[in-house]
């Protein structure tokens, strides 16, 4: 899979099947974060890997917006240093690249983010640590059709001034 193809046809999913995650494709979508580019390149991120089952339940049962991550193989926990104020670019970055190498891999992921102090206590994050965005993965339960819900590109861009036609 190409990287446009994987960028076109990755869809954000909160159905996993029950099949476990080879350890390899793990330590790949990790070194995919490891890898992406960072504000002055701090690297001032660390991830946590949640892959024990009933972890990943509690996780569940601690996430308002993201409860669907109960049923997930594993999931990352992106911690940022909030004493930057691009953090959350960051993170952006590092979990995009995350969830494009699992995709190639056939592993479906979503994110949510989460303000609870509990989580935090849960996986022992330091207080001056941004607990800043939790993604899921798993295989999918069905077929993901690449078919986006976005708005149309001449909506979305344009050309040498903000708002003029892209054409
Ligand atoms: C910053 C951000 C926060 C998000 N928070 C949540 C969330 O709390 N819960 C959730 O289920 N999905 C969350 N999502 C997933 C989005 O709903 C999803 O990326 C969007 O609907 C596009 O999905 P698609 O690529 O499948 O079309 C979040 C996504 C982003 C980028």
């Amino acid at each position: 899979m190409d990287v446009f193809e994987a960028i076109e046809t990755r869809l954000e999913i909160k159905e996993f099947d029950d099949r476990r995650i080879d350890e390899t494709v793990k330590r790949n979508v990790l070194e995919a974060g490891r890898l992406a580019p960072s504000g002055r390149n701090l690297q001032h991120w660390q991830f946590v890997l949640v892959d024990d089952p009933e972890d990943v339940g509690r996780l569940g049962e601690l996430s308002p917006t993201g409860g669907w991550v109960a049923d997930a193989d594993f999931a990352v926990v992106v911690c940022t240093d909030p004493q930057y104020d691009f953090n959350e670019l960051d993170a952006g970055r590092a979990v995009t690249h995350m969830q494009l190498a699992a995709w190639e891999d056939g592993v479906g992921s979503r994110i949510y983010t989460v303000d609870r102090s509990a989580v935090k206590e849960f996986l022992e994050i330091p207080d001056d640590v941004d607990l800043t965005l939790v993604a899921g993965f798993g295989y999918p339960t069905h077929d993901v059709e690449g078919v986006k819900d976005r708005r149309p590109l001449e909506e979305v861009a344009s050309r040498g001034r903000y708002g003029r036609p892209l054409e």
